[in-house]
């Protein structure tokens, strides 16, 4: 038997890691990817902090692509600060915009597949029913429309990216609504909580499985897609559940936007239509309820 050998070995499949690079590493997200790095050998990941590689700044995007020739790169980079960036266009614009259309040149040059994660802010929140990826889109703040730039300008560059818009990401990781009602609830007898913005909540880590979901598969269909968990609901409700989970005594009453006024307005309606990713990569949704006992378990309801 001797002579069936080499036929086995050159049959055998030629193993090779995918290489992943990840931008903007420390953020909610960037820290959920490196949470399900051990449970992904199959993927040789590099974690690049803002220190370690700022987007805006292309020729560190070059230099950083040329040495790692990635397969594909997952861009957590993000100015996020919706209402900062009312004063600092600029900077939005750097990041959100210029430091996507980088990222998004990179990949074409380097043949690396891109994947970029984008808001339901590029809507202007007038709608009454789930956004699909086709709804006309029309930011109403300099985050909103910083974000979509960052859309638009990859998808000129790079027509084989994937565009993953997500909403109201909460993780226990980072700064996030979930953390700040950890913090406020002990401390406070009562909390105003606005109820009149409807929205899906986002974990985090479900967004971090699903994109490592697109990419084990080896399938790739470029284009947006939207991502959030299901179920609708208000900030007041999703305060409402916070509280129950903990069981903290604070009062949590129900406000209208207009008595919270913040610098950007926000969308009084940002609901996303998931269907899309689901049929094309076969992504299975959470509740935002369930995704939330998830992540107030890690976080053990106490900041
Ligand atoms: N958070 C939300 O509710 C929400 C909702 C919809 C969509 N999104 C989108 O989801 C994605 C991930 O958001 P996230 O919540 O994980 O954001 P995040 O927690 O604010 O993290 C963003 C990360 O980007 C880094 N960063 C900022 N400027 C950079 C630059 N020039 N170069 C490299 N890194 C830079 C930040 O660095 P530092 O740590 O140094 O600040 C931070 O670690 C973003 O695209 C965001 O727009 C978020």
């Amino acid at each position: 038997m001797q002579y069936c050998q080499p036929l086995v070995t050159a049959l055998t499949p030629l193993l090779i890691n995918m290489r992943v690079l990840v931008t903007g590493a420390n953020g909610q997200l960037g820290q959920e990817l490196q949470a399900l790095q051990n449970s992904h050998t199959n993927i040789d990941f590099t974690f690049l902090s803002r220190t370690e590689l700022d987007i805006s700044d292309s020729d560190a995007v070059q230099k950083y692509f040329s040495e790692l020739v990635p397969d594909y790169c997952i861009n957590c980079a993000a100015y996020t600060a919706v209402d900062k960036a009312e004063g600092e266009e600029a900077a939005a614009y750097r990041i959100n915009a210029a430091g996507t259309q980088h990222l998004a040149l990179a990949c074409k040059s380097f043949n690396t597949r891109f994947i970029h994660i984008s808001t339901d802010y590029v809507f202007d929140g007038n709608g009454t029913t789930p956004y699909v990826e086709e709804s006309p889109i029309s930011p109403i703040g300099i985050y909103g429309a910083s974000k979509r730039e960052g859309e638009r300008l990859a998808q000129e560059v790079n027509d084989d990216a994937v565009i993953i818009r997500t909403s109201w990401v909460f993780s226990s990781f980072g700064s996030n609504f979930v953390k700040t009602m950890l913090r406020l609830m002990p401390a406070k007898e009562s909390l105003n909580v606005v109820n009149d913005q409807r929205g899906c909540p986002t974990y985090a880590a479900d967004l971090a499985s699903a994109i490592l979901q697109i990419i084990s598969e080896g399938k790739w269909t470029p284009g947006i897609f939207h991502f959030s968990n299901a179920k609708e609901t208000t900030w007041f409700e999703f305060a409402t559940a916070i509280k129950a989970h903990c069981q903290f005594t604070c009062t949590v009453d129900p406000i209208t936007t207009d008595q919270y006024p913040t610098p950007a307005k926000r969308p009084a309606y940002s609901v996303l239509d998931t269907k899309k990713i689901s049929a094309t990569y076969g992504i299975t949704i959470r509740d935002w309820q369930t995704s939330l006992a998830d992540c107030l378990a890690k976080l053990k309801c106490a900041v």
